[in-house]
């Protein structure tokens, strides 16, 4: 592992999510009571779903300001309509978006949560917006992310260059597979394409929060965390590269 990653080890699914939330939580705040903007990079899929409730509750609080907290999400399918229950949008509206702004008026998810359109006839061109607006918000300050199952992180499947940037890619055999659940295993229904943050974009954010949970995510962290150097079979490898990144995971992920 690299010289400043941390691994912590939690008993099951509860306590990861638990103890990644008072992690987002402290480092929101943080930010917010030294009146500064904080950027928080999201990811979706299951594993952060539990984080996401936790640290709604602990917003709660409306004397705390979130006026200036924003969200960026790693990625959307494409071409994906924002209104489908599909989509990542969607996802972020029902999961964490919406409750957070019931519980605390000062987020306007409208106004502070960015993620890309998968609706746009024109993909090159908003990914080159999207790495704006990235910039324009002072980039990310703290980045959650999740591992796929081929150890890729957002929709960078194995063999992406550690210089990508936000790009549209072809999503891989075993995420096309991975990720049928949602369409009742039905693969033809899957999007095959997506648009992502690149591992360049994700590796410039202050800090990154890695979570994995469940045996099925055992075998690719144990490949993860035995490795020095960054493997471009590996996407998550690259993290290697990053000077201050966690690790979070259930016992059944360590595999412990
Ligand atoms: P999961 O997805 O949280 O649903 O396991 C993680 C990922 O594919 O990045």
């Amino acid at each position: 592992m690299g010289r400043f990653v941390s691994k912590h080890i939690e008993a099951d699914y509860e306590a990861l999510s638990e103890e990644a939330a008072l992690f987002v939580y402290k480092r929101i705040t943080a930010a917010l009571n030294n009146s500064k903007p904080f950027v928080l990079g999201v990811a979706t899929g299951s594993t952060p779903i539990g984080l996401y409730q936790y640290l709604v509750h602990l917003l709660a609080d409306r004397r705390i300001d979130l006026s200036k907290f924003y969200t960026v999400n790693l990625d959307e399918y494409y071409p994906m309509k924002q209104t489908d229950s599909h989509s990542y949008y969607q996802y972020m509206k029902f999961h964490f978006w919406e409750p957070l702004q019931k519980a605390n008026p000062t987020f306007e998810y409208e106004v502070q949560g960015f993620i890309p359109s998968g609706e746009t006839d024109n993909p090159e061109a908003e990914c080159l917006v999207y790495e704006e607006r990235i910039k324009q918000r002072g980039g990310i300050d703290l980045q959650i992310l999740g591992i796929g199952v081929n150890g890729h992180i957002g929709f960078n499947e194995p063999g992406s260059s550690p210089s990508s940037r936000t790009r549209v890619v072809t999503l891989s055999p075993e995420t096309v597979s991975a990720n049928s659940r949602f369409y009742k295993d039905d693969i033809s229904q899957m999007p095959k394409k997506a648009i992502t943050m690149g591992l360049g974009t994700i590796l410039e954010a202050g800090e990154i929060l890695l979570l994995a949970s469940g045996k099925s995510k055992e075998s690719i962290m144990r490949k993860l965390v035995a490795l020095d150097k960054p493997d471009q079979s590996l996407p998550a490898s690259y993290l290697l590269q990053h000077p201050r990144v966690t690790y979070i995971l259930d016992i059944d992920a360590s595999g412990t």
